[in-house]
């Protein structure tokens, strides 16, 4: 078989199976077997696939056809041009969630230009948390847009966190993030510990009685981001099948209706920020009316909500007075 009649053949299979985008889909599983660019793979046509690799790249069209995501066979997903590694433990990185870092770096880059500084900053000195990091996406692309930032990322699933750690040693920051098992900023298994003196709006998670507090716990941050899971459990029967029955649940829903982790998401951020601290969140696609007035108190200030590529309110950010 010849990579052209490969091609037609896997896009056949998956435009039968109902595959979304089948023909991109195709090409990078084939990509992926071949171990070329798509450059390569159009100037070959008539190339013949050995039998290893024509045996291969119809398992994995197979696979796909059943609902495995095209990210979860190549073990990659691209993110603000950086390659990420991926697997079943981890929410696939997706674009929307690059307007997290457009917010986080835009208002930076306001922060210091209002300390007359230049708008573009290596990120010396800043302190900054990015919490439910799933692959570490946004810890690790912020730490390369800011060379000279520390980093605290935490996840409630240990698993994910040993994916994060692999990405941040690929991306050559390891030494700059400090990988935690939290939920949302308290360390499992530690105290809450509770370090700016404002008003606090609801009550943080119970904690447990033990003391495995690791250092982050008592940290002010400069900058906090976050994509937590926002679906809600009711809509899990309208998800495609490669989302619900293969992405970490524990990823996707945040609740019946989804947006219940965001009342101690604000209030743990409101207590870790530093003051004129930056908070960036994003939303599910019907979360804004539940989200923004928990930050309707006087903790916040400069709250800006920023809209996706589909026109759907997807960023909201805000300054800790
Ligand atoms: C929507 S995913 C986002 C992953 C990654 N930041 C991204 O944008 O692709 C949410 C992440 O939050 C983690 N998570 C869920 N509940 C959490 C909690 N209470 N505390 C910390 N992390 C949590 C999940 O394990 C998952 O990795």
């Amino acid at each position: 078989m010849d990579i052209r009649a490969a091609l037609k053949n896997g896009i056949a299979q998956l435009r039968e199976a109902n595959v979304p985008s089948f023909t991109l889909a195709a090409e990078l599983l084939l990509l992926y077997v071949l171990g070329r660019n798509r450059t390569w793979l159009y100037a070959h046509p008539e190339e013949i696939l050995s039998d290893a690799d024509a045996y291969r790249f119809l398992d994995l069209i197979a696979r796909r056809a059943a609902g495995e995501p095209t990210q979860h066979l190549t073990g990659k997903q691209e993110f603000w041009g950086l390659e990420f590694e991926v697997t079943p433990d981890v929410l696939i990185p997706r674009p929307e969630t690059e307007h997290v870092i457009e917010v986080a770096l835009d208002r930076l880059a306001v922060r210091e230009l209002r300390a007359n500084r230049p708008p573009k900053s290596d990120g010396a000195g800043l302190q900054i948390a990015d919490i439910g990091t799933g692959s570490g996406c946004i810890a690790i692309t912020l730490a390369k847009e800011l060379p000279q930032a520390n980093f605290v990322a935490t996840d409630i699933s240990p698993a994910a966190l040993a994916v994060a750690k692999r990405n941040a040693t690929r991306h050559a920051v390891a030494d700059r993030i400090e990988f935690s098992e939290a939920n949302l900023l308290s360390p499992v298994g530690a105290q809450h510990a509770a370090p700016h003196p404002g008003k606090i709006q609801n009550s943080a998670p119970p904690a447990s009685r033990e003391s495995r507090l690791t250092s982050h716990a008592s940290r002010l941050f400069d900058l906090i981001a976050s994509n937590p899971p926002y679906i809600g459990r009711r809509e899990a029967n309208s998800l495609a099948r490669e989302v619900r029955d293969h992405e970490p649940h524990a990823a996707l829903f945040g609740g019946e209706e989804g947006y219940e982790l965001y009342a101690d998401l604000i209030t743990q951020s409101a207590q870790h920020l530093k003051p004129s601290g930056i908070l960036v969140l994003e939303l599910g696609h019907n979360s804004l009316e539940a989200v923004q007035p928990l930050l309707d108190t006087s903790a916040w200030t400069n709250i800006g909500v920023t809209n996706d590529l589909a026109a759907i309110p997807r960023i909201l950010a805000a300054e800790r007075v």
